[in-house]
């Protein structure tokens, strides 16, 4: 008896030992089975126990019993103590610093020749114009011909045009050509928009025409690429005072209600008649400067009553209605807004110098 007794106590001696060693799951599984597995040492024990005298049997048997009771009770804490442990180690990992400060994204914002865009979209959505789009790869038909603007007109100098090869026939009216090459261009202005809208609905119109324009040109002031905005108003009864109430809500929505127009005679083939539209100079208060030239008034654009001809153009009565339109560079704008000088900064996208606008 005194034997067996030495036996369990070792065994669970030796068993706390290993259990407090254990560093995992399998460790505990390995006890587990070492011990108290079918061929355990403590199930040994009990087989064994046919060799004990049978009065101390029942004695013995309870010392098993509670020995293997202790040793489930010994697993089942360091089962517990292991799953402790290791939620820590997962806790001490995934520690976050909610006082680290963040990592900042750089922010952008909109280019002032958008911003320009959106704000003179606005401006006449509230005059009940709405937007009107045409294609930057234009035909001859309606970048000049239907404005007025026949092959050999002389006001055709006025832009120097990309032209561009094409083996699609042009639209039927289109001008007789000398080369393959005089049907198909890049828009010169916004203004081919005017007839292809006024073909495709009948008056009355309010439409502006946001967009690309190309010409041959590069300079401090010209870009090979710019922006332009058209508007056109046709309808009964309008009349030259329309077209200066309007030029003059959108100058001072633009620019500020401090800002005065004035209209200087003009001449463009698709108006009649026709007017180059000043703005006073809002950095110099209208007193005169280096950019204005030293006259308080800066040239913004061109604008007049559309030619009689155009309506007829397209299929309109001039008998019955007139209209008013007129065309605008938006980088121009900008540019005097922003009091910049060159218009290619615009272009080059420098955005150390686009952050300051
Ligand atoms: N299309 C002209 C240009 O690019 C500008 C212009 C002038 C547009 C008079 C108009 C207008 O609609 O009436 O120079």
């Amino acid at each position: 008896m005194p034997d067996v007794i030495e036996q369990i106590d070792s065994l669970l001696a030796a068993a706390r030992a290993e259990l407090a060693a254990a560093a995992g799951e399998p460790h505990v599984e390995a006890a587990r089975v070492k011990y108290l597995g079918k061929s355990g040492s403590l199930s040994s024990l009990r087989k064994g126990m046919g060799a004990v005298p049978p009065a101390d049997r029942p004695k013995l048997g309870k010392l098993v019993t509670d020995a293997i009771a202790q040793l489930e009770a010994l697993l089942e804490q360091t089962r517990t103590a292991l799953g402790q442990r290791a939620l820590q180690q997962d806790l001490e990992r995934e520690k976050l610093d909610v006082t680290l400060p963040g990592r900042t994204r750089r922010r952008g914002h909109r280019h002032p020749v958008s911003r320009a865009l959106d704000d003179i979209i606005e401006i006449f959505a509230r005059l009940g114009f709405h937007v009107a789009d045409g294609p930057e790869i234009e035909w001859d038909l309606y970048n000049f011909e239907k404005l007025g603007l026949p092959r050999d007109h002389p006001a055709r100098d006025m832009q120097d045009t990309f032209y561009l090869e094409t083996r699609l026939p042009p639209p039927p009216g289109s001008p007789p050509t000398r080369g393959a090459q005089e049907q198909l261009l890049l828009r010169t202005h916004t203004s081919p928009v005017q007839a292809r809208t006024m073909l495709g609905q009948p008056p009355p119109v309010r439409i502006i025409a946001p967009g690309k324009v190309y010409r041959v040109d590069s300079d401090v002031t010209h870009t090979p690429m710019f922006h332009q905005v058209e508007c056109l108003h046709v309808e009964k009864g309008l009349s030259m005072a329309h077209l200066r109430g309007t030029l003059d809500a959108f100058a001072k929505a633009f620019f500020g209600p401090e800002i005065k127009t004035r209209l200087r005679p003009s001449y463009f083939p698709f108006t009649e008649p026709s007017a180059e539209v000043d703005v006073s100079h809002a950095l110099c208060g209208g007193k005169g400067c280096k950019i204005c030239k030293g006259t308080g008034w800066l040239e913004v654009l061109g604008s007049g009553m559309v030619n009689p001809d155009v309506l007829s153009g397209v299929g309109y009565d001039p008998e019955q209605i007139t209209g008013y339109a007129f065309g605008v560079g938006i980088d121009r704008l900008a540019m005097l807004r922003h009091g910049i000088d060159d218009l290619r900064l615009l272009f080059e996208n420098d955005v150390r110098f686009l952050e300051q606008l």
